[in-house]
């Protein structure tokens, strides 16, 4: 299997083979956020590839909503959709060396992308990115997929014991509310870190 690196998938976009990639905010984290008032909350959008999500929160009043990507060329193109997205909060890094405290971090298609033996790596990192407070919200899929990945499946039994390894209040549930594609395969989650560090 190839090697998951920057280079993968600088190639993936330079190629145009970016399945994943709706061309549009995802209808569960739209609305997650539209029910979100405090518009000074610290998000991070770790993955966010043409971060669809991150410029409709710009546009709906949320300022400080960073982006962070291991991959140029959908910051750059990003970049060119939202000129006016402080430049500061657009993080070209691996997401394993970034350095930050957020109070919501958005999942959607980073951990199907990432290989299975990091999940825990990542349960890990996202952990050590929020804030004592701070949640992890998102969406998952709910299977397996036939050929090798990524992306690399689940299920909602083998996510929440992972994900209670080091997060309180795991609720996982059927997405209601996904895009048509992706109907009946995916799970909204929310993980908190507990206040008490
Ligand atoms: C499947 S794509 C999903 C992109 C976006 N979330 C979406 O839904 O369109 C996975 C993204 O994760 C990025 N990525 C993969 N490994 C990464 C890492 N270690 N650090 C930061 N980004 C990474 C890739 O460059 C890619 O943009």
């Amino acid at each position: 299997m190839a090697v998951l690196d920057e280079n993968y998938w600088s190639c993936r976009y330079k190629f145009g083979k970016t399945g994943w990639d709706i061309g549009y905010p995802s209808t569960p984290i739209v609305q997650y956020l539209d029910q979100i008032e405090n518009k000074e909350v610290e998000i991070l959008i770790p993955g966010a590839g043409n971060a669809y999500e991150a410029i409709y929160a710009r546009e709906n009043g949320f300022k400080n909503v960073h982006v962070l990507d291991i991959s140029s060329f959908p910051l750059e193109e990003m970049k060119k959709k939202s000129p006016n997205f402080p430049t500061d909060q657009i993080h070209l890094e691996d997401f394993f060396l970034h350095q930050g405290t957020y109070e919501i971090i958005i999942e959607q298609t980073f951990f199907c992308a990432l290989e299975i033996p990091l999940r825990e790596k990542y349960i890990d990192k996202m952990y050590s990115l929020l804030k004592p407070g701070g949640r992890l919200i998102g969406v998952l899929f709910n299977r397996e997929f036939d050929s090798d990945g990524p992306p690399f499946g689940g299920s909602q039994k083998e996510y929440e014991a992972l994900f209670k390894t080091r997060f309180d209040q795991v609720r996982f549930m059927d997405c209601r509310n996904s895009i048509p594609e992706r109907m009946g395969t995916e799970l909204f989650f929310t993980a908190a870190k507990s206040d008490f560090q």
